[in-house]
């Protein structure tokens, strides 16, 4: 079972941003959405895309490669549920931002 791992500082990812971090040998899409966290695969299903380096609008994250969406709270993407990217848990302690790499089952 996979651990907690501590990625960033939570004062480093603003609401509304995203960014890529590390956790237990994977890359994962960090969101912030209104200072809750959430943490999905990095690679977008599509072709790859770097999803970290892509948008936010509310819960929505958006590729920024051709712009396929996801829910950062199910993985699913918006408007085709069969597409997904997986989540994972995320927790805020003492102001760092830690992700366990063991996706959240479905
Ligand atoms: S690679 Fe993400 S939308 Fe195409």
């Amino acid at each position: 079972m996979a651990e907690y791992v501590k990625v960033i500082a939570a004062s480093a990812l603003s609401p509304g941003q995203a960014c890529e971090v590390q956790a237990g040998g994977r890359t994962l899409a960090l969101v912030n959405v209104e200072g809750t966290f959430h943490a999905v695969d990095n690679r977008c299903v599509h072709r790859g895309g770097p999803l970290g380096q892509g948008f936010v609008d509310g819960f929505q994250l958006g590729c920024p490669w051709h712009n396929w969406n996801y829910d950062v709270r199910t993985g699913e993407m918006t408007g085709n549920p069969e597409f997904r990217v997986a989540c994972y848990p995320v927790k805020v302690e003492e102001g760092q931002v830690f992700v366990n790499s063991e996706p959240v089952a479905r």
